[in-house]
């Protein structure tokens, strides 16, 4: 097959609509900002779209295109990339290029014909489904006994099922040959550590042993009660200071959701300490820089309160993701919920890779820290990993 025969068929294949998901890679000029780029069909407004995720080494942007712009796109696509792994109902396509556009190309038929997800926010799309009723929800006050989700509690089981999905696209990092330990830190009412156990443990048949700890002695104990009732063995839940918790010498997974302030530094520290490979991480109100901050040059950003909380917050997480890089973590800040559900949307993902950072990225991390006036508790606890 030749290149303009290779693409002409691609272009005819998805502009029939079969295509489910394709990722495009392996740049041909290394100094390619975009490493990776997924596509998949959408509707907007009842109108077949694709969407590109554009990944960047460490955030990703979304584009979408109708249909009629799909073969300009794939020009451009296969000039910078030269592999593509193509996922349509009825067979997966395997393409690698040459330098000079030799095509090498592979296909397996699908044992069965798929179904293509084209909703765009993923609402019918939920690991937990909205009308299935699930003990822990209805036990936690989430669902109504009938499976219905409560309207009070509707953001919070939007939260939850997004993270699982975080968790369900990290457990490629996770060992698969033992006992997975996974903390969920300032577990609270344990909505999300309730979720997840029963999403790896009794969905998935994982071998997992969870522990939610918070605080609050109240909450907690009810919390152990919970999954005590539910038989929920490898789900513990204890109380205490983030801080002083030393009870283990290695762990898998460390969660947050919405830990207050420095109590998601205490954890993201801990994860590092203990080597964990996955780090999940929603902060919350960040108050620590926003008390440092003294950079006479950022004022007129800074003279605004608003702005300033706003600015100290995004500096915050920037830090803390650029700290795990440091340390040997690829980490992202992706986009954890919409807006309208909770302000607090940005979530921190680091996998462990163990990589050694440039005297650059370095010289970078010093510099910002040092304009901002910042003392960050997480480079403090880290001290010794960073130096
Ligand atoms: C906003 S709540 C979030 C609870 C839960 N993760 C959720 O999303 O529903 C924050 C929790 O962090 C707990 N927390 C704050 N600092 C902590 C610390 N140093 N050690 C343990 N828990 C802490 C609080 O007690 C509180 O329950």
């Amino acid at each position: 097959m030749t290149f303009e025969e290779m693409k002409a068929l691609l272009i005819e294949k998805i502009t029939q609509h079969q295509l489910i998901t394709a990722t495009i890679s392996q740049p041909r000029m290394k100094s390619n900002d975009i490493k990776r780029i997924k596509l998949k069909p959408i509707l907007l407004k009842d109108i077949y779209h694709i969407q590109m995720e554009y990944q960047f080494e460490r955030i990703l942007k979304h584009e979408n295109i109708a249909l009629t712009e799909f073969p300009a796109k794939l020009e451009d696509l296969f000039a910078d990339y030269r592999q593509a792994h193509i996922d349509l109902l009825d067979e997966k396509i395997h393409i690698q290029l040459s330098k000079k556009n030799k095509v090498m190309w592979k296909t397996e038929k699908a044992a069965t014909q798929k179904q293509v997800n084209l909703s765009h926010n993923r609402k019918k799309n939920y690991l937990l489904a909205e009308d299935t009723p699930y003990p822990f929800l209805i036990r936690l006050g989430v669902q109504t006994a009938d499976g219905k989700v409560k309207k009070q509690k509707y953001d919070k089981f939007k939260q939850i099922n997004r993270f699982i999905e975080f968790i369900d696209d990290a457990l490629v990092h996770l060992p698969k040959d033992r006992q997975v330990r996974i903390l969920d830190f300032g577990s609270g009412k344990s909505y999300l550590t309730f979720a997840l156990y029963h999403y790896l443990k009794i969905e998935k048949g994982l071998d997992i042993r969870v522990t939610g700890l918070d605080l609050k002695k109240e909450v907690i104990e009810e919390c152990a009660q919970i999954a005590e009732d539910l038989g929920y063995e490898q789900l513990e839940f204890l109380v205490g200071d983030i801080n002083d918790y030393n009870n283990e010498s290695a762990v898998d997974m460390v969660v947050t959701l919405h830990a207050c302030d420095v109590a998601t530094d205490m954890a993201l520290a801990r994860a590092v300490k203990w080597g964990a490979r996955v780090i999940l991480s929603v902060p919350c109100c960040q108050h620590e820089l926003n008390r440092q901050l003294d950079t006479p040059a950022l004022d007129i950003m800074l003279q605004h309160g608003l702005v300033r909380e706003r600015f100290a917050a995004l500096a915050t997480d920037a830090i803390r993701a650029e700290i795990l890089s440091l340390v040997g973590y690829e980490t992202q800040l992706l986009e954890f919920i919409d807006m309208e559900n909770t302000p607090k949307n940005i979530l921190i993902r680091a996998y462990q890779t163990n990589k050694k950072p440039s005297a650059e990225q370095r010289a970078k991390y010093d510099a910002f820290v040092k304009l901002l006036h910042a003392k960050p508790f997480l480079a403090n606890e880290l001290h010794d990993y960073l130096s």
